[in-house]
C-alpha cells in the first residue's frame, strides 16, 4: 500500500480478528512515532506496547467504543489484541496534543502496510490503566492508547448528508460520513 492509498484508505477499525500480531511490527509502529515531527524537536512521548492477553483484557473495560453505534463495542473474541499507549513525559513538556496526532497518525498509517488496523482511544479511564501498567503518574500522562489488530469489520467512507454520525449499514460495514472537498475548501487563489 502506498502513501496516498494508506492516507484516503485508513479508517477506524474497532473489531479485530484474534491472530496475534508480530511483536516486530508493533514495535515498528513506535519507531514511525519516534521519527515524527514535533514541535521544537521536544520529543516528549514515550510509549508503551502492550500484547499480553492478561494485560489487554485488564485494560479493555476502560476503554469506550463507538459512540454512535448501539452495538460498537467489540465482543469478547474481536476486541484489541495489541495496544500503543502514548505517554507525555512531564520532565519535558505539560502539553502534548500536536505531539500525540503526529505520533498516533504516522502509527496507524504504517500499521496499514503491515496489514495491521486501529482505532485511537481518547474515552479511557485513565488512572486504573495507569495503574494495570505501574505507570508513574508523576512524570507520565496518559494521553491515548491506540488498539491494534488484524480487521474484522470494514468501514468505509461515505456521503455528508447533515450528520457526522457512523454508521453500520446491513452488511455490517460501517459508514463515515466525511464532509465534501468543496465543503472544506475555502478558497483557491
Ligand atoms: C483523538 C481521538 C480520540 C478518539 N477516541 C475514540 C474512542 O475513545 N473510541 C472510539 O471508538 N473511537 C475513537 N476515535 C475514533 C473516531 O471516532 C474516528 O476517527 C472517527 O469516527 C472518524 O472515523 P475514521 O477514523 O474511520 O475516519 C477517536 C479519534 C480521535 C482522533
Amino acid at each position: 500500500m502506498n502513501v496516498s492509498e494508506a492516507l484516503k484508505e485508513r479508517r477506524t477499525i474497532r473489531k479485530f480478528n484474534q491472530k496475534p500480531l508480530p511483536e516486530k511490527d508493533v514495535l515498528e509502529l513506535v519507531e514511525y512515532a519516534r521519527l515524527c515531527a514535533y514541535p521544537a524537536n521536544l520529543q516528549p512521548l514515550k510509549f508503551a506496547v502492550i500484547q499480553d492477553k492478561e494485560v489487554c483484557d485488564k485494560i479493555f473495560p476502560n476503554t469506550k467504543w463507538a459512540g454512535y453505534l448501539p452495538d460498537g463495542t467489540p465482543k469478547e473474541n474481536e476486541r484489541p489484541t495489541a495496544y500503543i499507549a502514548v505517554l507525555g513525559d512531564k520532565t519535558i513538556k505539560d502539553s502534548f496534543e500536536v505531539e500525540s496526532g503526529a505520533a498516533v497518525t504516522s502509527m496507524m498509517l504504517g500499521a496499514l502496510e503491515k496489514g495491521i488496523v486501529s482505532c485511537w482511544i481518547g474515552a479511557l479511564t485513565r488512572e486504573p490503566i495507569m495503574d494495570i501498567l505501574s505507570l508513574d503518574q508523576e512524570r507520565f500522562s496518559l494521553l491515548y492508547l491506540l488498539a491494534l489488530g488484524y480487521p474484522a469489520q470494514e468501514s468505509t467512507i461515505c456521503e455528508f448528508s447533515g450528520s457526522i454520525k457512523y454508521f453500520e449499514d446491513e452488511n455490517k460495514k460501517i459508514n463515515v460520513p466525511k464532509r465534501s472537498f468543496e465543503e472544506i475548501l475555502i478558497f483557491k487563489k
